[in-house]
């Protein structure tokens, strides 16, 4: 096979007049989204459809009756395109391989794939696939990979370091009276008070990235959110915005655990703050926090009139570590989801950039 393609190579150019391919065939394949060339058992190019010569940047009448050697000789095609040729032809014609990827010179990725042998009828079907949106996926995918990993090993890291914390902290109170009588009392006071910093900081990463058991209770619904917004309105005051907490139906009662809810909707009006103090205009900020009863459900909704966001933003909201603000962890909103889907519920979102945002929390109603 490879020999009679080599042989191939050294045929003279000659006229070529478009085959008697059936119409219908030859309509469909113009339109499919592949570049598609198909060589004869000689090597001659018999078919090329609109995609393939787009690619190649070069017209159709200039492709058909060259074969492999006329085309790496072709005066048109750029030495970038000459050489993904060649390689191709490498790849899979002389190691046999069934396909091969590469870079264009745009950065878009490619497959190509080379069919031949008896199904061909000695005839070489050489087709050319952009293949950027899935390895836009797959690169994601990784990276959403290695970060969930460098999540876990950093609280594996901080899990550990209170282990020698503790002993430190019990060697330094034994020390105390001696520390004492030498006059040095302070030097135990800093390294303690020091220490319990430390334990602070990983005790609020750890429960920060995983959410504790849930303590389960029945929970007013009106009282949770007056209290939120009763811990944020000072904060919110001081970065031009007012929180309106809706007038609440009293007798709504959700079933979770109150710490984590409060953490939920602190979550939401912090980001909603956030996303106000970014906006370009200076104009009132407003946060509206409400609750109603649909069917069996509760929703609770919290909508500002903050900076909003772009379909990207919308798109990776809740991956863990995804954060559009330079002091930001981008674990709030994947807690939150985490949190919620606990509670058997959902939140969703809607959003316009530079007009605001609305996160909607569903959760079961109790009766
Ligand atoms: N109300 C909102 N308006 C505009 N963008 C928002 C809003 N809420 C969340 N976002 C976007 O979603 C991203 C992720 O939010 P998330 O709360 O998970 O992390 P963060 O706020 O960046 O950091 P932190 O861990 O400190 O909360 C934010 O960086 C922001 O881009
Ligand atoms: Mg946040």
């Amino acid at each position: 096979m490879i020999s009679q393609y080599q042989e191939s190579l050294l045929l003279p150019a000659r006229t070529f007049q478009s085959g008697p391919m059936d119409t219908t065939y030859e309509d469909v394949l113009e339109h499919i989204d592949s570049g598609i060339m198909l060589f004869d058992e000689e090597g001659v190019l018999t078919f090329v459809n609109k995609q393939m010569y787009g690619i190649l940047e070069l017209n159709r009448h200039s492709l058909l009756g060259c074969t492999l050697n006329h085309l790496l000789a072709h005066i048109q095609l750029s030495r970038f395109k000459k050489k993904q040729v060649l390689r191709s032809y490498r790849e899979m014609v002389v190691k046999g391989k069934p396909s091969y990827e590469f870079v264009d010179e745009y950065g878009r990725y490619w497959r190509a794939s080379l069919c031949s042998g008896e199904q061909m009828k000695g005839c070489y079907l050489f087709t050319l696939k952009e293949i950027s949106d899935f390895k836009l996926i797959e690169q994601t995918a990784y990276q959403n990979d290695s970060l969930a990993m460098l999540g876990r090993l950093s609280a594996s890291i901080a899990h550990e370091i209170r282990n020698p914390l503790t002993a430190i902290r019990g060697f330094i109170q034994l020390l105390h009276p001696h520390l004492h009588l030498l006059g040095k009392e302070e030097y135990a006071k800093i390294i303690l008070a020091e220490i319990d910093r430390a334990n602070d900081i990983i005790h609020e990463f750890l429960t920060s990235s995983k959410p504790s058991v849930p303590q389960v209770s029945m929970i007013p619904v009106s009282a949770l959110l007056k209290e939120v917004v009763l811990l944020t309105e000072s904060e919110a005051l001081m970065k031009g915005c007012q929180i309106n907490l809706q007038v609440l139906q009293e007798d709504l009662f959700i079933s979770g655990d109150t710490k984590q809810m409060k953490q939920v909707v602190l979550n939401m009006i912090r980001n909603a703050m956030e996303a106000i103090s970014e906006r370009a205009d200076d104009s009132m900020g407003r946060i509206e926090v409400g609750a109603r009863k649909e069917g069996t459900e509760v929703r609770i909704f919290i909508s500002d009139n903050g900076k909003g966001m772009d379909i990207c933003t919308l798109d990776r909201l809740f991956n863990p570590f995804f954060t559009t603000k330079e002091n930001g962890t981008g674990l709030g909103l994947s807690v939150s989801d985490r949190i919620i889907k606990n509670h058997g519920g959902c939140i969703s979102v809607s959003s316009r950039l530079n007009e605001g945002t609305r996160f909607v929390i569903s959760l079961p109603l109790i009766h």
